[in-house]
């Protein structure tokens, strides 16, 4: 790379709009403006104050041992049960009664599940482990709909202390065998199958042929979910209901060391075989309470707490599971889609459970936007009072449609960001304390040492835009890679002396604000010059025709690199030469020449992973009128075929 990333543009995307945190949220908010104080004081101190809001059953020796960076150890000599801490405590403290779970099916079906239930489930599941003989550190790998047995088997594992690797129920034989495998799982809990836009769909037959190439797996501990037909090993697969319905409600959960490992989490990555990413007991569980109270302000007494997300990401396992219910929170599970039946669902479901904070990801929102905001007009949104936003950049004029409506212009939005490695959020606002801008993350969370760097590693003054790092290590830092410590260091801290390297670039506004730009390896160099896909995303967001866009940088012999726009319109906006033209305009006004995109194109669908990232690969692919590279992580295999039947092109003048 020649010069630091976005320097050309690190100025011309400048927000002035600001929305100071309504005063009777900041009155009565978890976390003030004097957190960032005292952490930045005695940042030690800070955590360890945090590590005290859980139960441990011994303190600790030493609150960091860094002595052998980058491999850290948190709340070194303690020991604590992660389950007892999401279950038993509450159930304990009289809080039995309380919906843990709201339960949302997507044929409809739906079931309250209290703390003293769930802790009941997951005693009996407990039992179920150590009799089919999980063993503390065994590892147990996961593939479920988003039913509440997905917690449950996650929360039984952890109680055992059997690390769990959960794999998003919608990837292949290929993708769920690799991770088995790497993982050297024991056992895998699955269901029949789910349900996913009014069809059931198979997921034990997925199960079955990747078990079939993984000869460390014993048993397969099945929950029926869709009652369909399955394919039965006598000598290998167990019904959930058979064995867990039978079990002993009594388990006593033994404490593990603060360093146990909780779970592995694999992340595909663009390039090479995915990383089995590893998260241990004490300091995760400090950090994802810690930030999910702070965050989201969360009131376990009265809030009802809705993250959108999937138990197969990251922000299931710290913004579902292990967070919200280590603060004792109700939550609503959801296992359907935005749109089915109608394009209401969302909505519909605030109302019912009176939601008051919601957590999703920019790519819903930017679909919200296309169908209108009619829909959500339909709809009782007032009990709303905090509104999450997670998983790529979110372009300003989303983040200002979000604010308008769905939080009826009244609720903080958080824009947080972090990343599967980081284990909780590191970067956003807090919603009683900070003046929000549309678009910005703002602010590293207190007792987090995040900067933006340049080439060299030095912090860049505001204004400069560089790449993201962190540090100092934090309680949530993934402790490895499963198995690979030489991959963990040359990935994540090699790239500079001493510090995280998180992949994305980012700048800092003259406030000293923290903007994200996207994956470094996203962005564009056209005519020596760097821009970021975000912001040319951005600018073209923020026209009022268009509702999603993605940009790459296609080979050009005279630019080197050309920008090329895919677009999805608004509601029923109709493009035209002209219209296209006037995008190229638009996004030339907005950020100056250089960013003017050498063609837009508009398309109904854009190629995006199951976690809902674009991507910008395949894109790239069309624009350089190449064969289409890798599709196996494609949400739907079909949309290239599309994109490329219903492309209009809009050319260069
Ligand atoms: C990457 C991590 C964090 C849980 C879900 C994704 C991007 C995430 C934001 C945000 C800008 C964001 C980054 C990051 N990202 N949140 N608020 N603003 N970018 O976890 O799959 O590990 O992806 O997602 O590029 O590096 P992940």
């Amino acid at each position: 790379m020649t010069d630091t990333p976005h320097e050309t543009l690190a100025n011309l995307l400048s927000e002035k709009r600001t929305f100071p945190p309504p005063p009777e949220f900041t009155r009565s908010a978890n976390v003030t403006e004097a957190a960032y104080d005292e952490a930045a004081a005695d940042r030690l101190a800070f955590w360890e104050r945090q590590a005290r809001r859980l139960d441990w059953s011994r303190e600790w020796d030493r609150t960091l041992d860094w002595s052998n960076p980058p491999f850290a150890k948190w709340f070194v000599g303690g020991e604590l049960n992660v389950a007892a801490n999401c279950l038993d405590r509450h159930v304990e403290a009289g809080h039995g009664d309380r919906v843990a779970i709201h339960f949302e099916g997507e044929p409809g079906d739906s079931r309250a599940v209290t703390y003293a239930e769930l802790l009941d489930e997951v005693k009996r599941a407990a039992n179920t482990l150590l009799e089919l003989g999980v063993a503390p550190g065994d590892r147990v790998v996961i593939y479920m709909p988003m039913i509440p047995e997905a917690a449950v088997a996650m929360l039984a594992c952890a109680r055992v202390g059997a690390p769990h690797s959960v794999v998003f129920g919608g990837f292949s034989v290929d993708a769920l065998a690799t991770r088995i495998d790497d993982a050297g799982a024991k056992l895998v809990i699955c269901a029949d199958g789910g349900f996913r836009k009014g069809k059931p769909l198979p997921l034990k037959s997925t199960v079955d042929e990747a078990v079939d190439r993984c000869p460390t797996v014993e048993k397969s501990l099945v929950v029926r979910r869709t009652g369909q037909e399955v394919d039965w090993y006598d000598d290998r697969d167990l019904w959930w209901h058979e064995h867990v319905g039978s079990a002993s409600g009594e388990h006593e959960a033994q404490p593990f060391d603060a360093e146990h490992p909780l779970f592995i989490l694999y992340t595909s990555g663009t390039t090479g075989k995915p990383k089995g990413i590893l998260h241990t007991s004490g300091g995760y569980l400090t950090q994802a309470s810690y930030t999910h109270s702070a965050v989201f302000d969360l009131k376990p007494e009265s809030d009802v707490y809705w993250c959108t997300a999937d138990i197969g990401w990251v922000t299931g396992h710290s913004y579902i599971v292990y967070g919200p219910m280590a603060n004792g929170a109700t939550q609503v599970m959801y296992e359907g889609t935005p749109d089915t039946p109608h394009t209401g669902r969302l909505w519909e479901i605030v109302q019912k459970y009176g939601v008051t904070a919601l957590y999703a990801a920019p790519t819903a929102i930017r679909t919200f936007m296309k169908w209108g905001e009619d829909v959500p007009a339909r709809y009782d949104l007032s009990t709303l009072r905090v509104l999450g936003s997670v998983g790529e950049p979110i372009n300003p004029e989303a983040w200002m449609w979000y604010r308008q409506h769905i939080g009826g212009d009244r609720c903080p939005i958080v824009d947080t960001w972090w990343q599967t490695e980081t284990g909780a959020i590191m970067v956003s606002p807090l919603p009683g304390v900070t003046e929000t801008k549309p678009g910005s993350a703002q602010r590293p969370l207190p007792g987090i040492s995040v900067d933006v760097v340049d080439d060299e590693g030095r912090s860049v003054p505001p204004g400069d835009g560089g790449f993201l790092t962190i540090r100092e290590p934090w309680p949530s830092m993934l402790r490895t890679i499963w198995g690979d410590d030489q991959r963990f260091i040359d990935t994540y801290w090699s790239r500079f002396e001493g510090m995280y390297f998180a992949g994305d670039g980012a700048k800092r506004d003259d406030d000293g604000d923290i903007w994200l730009l996207g994956r470094v390896d996203d962005v564009m160099l056209v005519s020596g010059h760097n821009i970021s896909t975000t912001e040319v995303e951005s600018a073209l967001v923020s026209h009022d025709t268009v509702a999603e866009a993605a940009v790459v940088g296609a080979s050009d012999p005279v630019t080197g690199q050309g920008i090329v726009a895919f677009t999805i319109l608004r509601g029923d906006v109709e493009s035209s030469p002209e219209h296209l033209k006037e995008l190229r305009q638009h996004v030339a006004n907005t950020l100056g020449p250089i960013a003017k995109p050498r063609q837009v194109m508009v398309v109904s669908e854009l190629p995006k992973t199951r976690s809902g990232k674009i991507m910008r690969r395949l894109l790239r692919d069309i624009a350089e009128d190449r064969e289409l590279g890798d599709v196996s992580t494609l949400q739907d295999n079909s949309v290239m075929d599309r994109i490329k039947q219903g492309l209009s092109l809009g050319q260069d003048d």
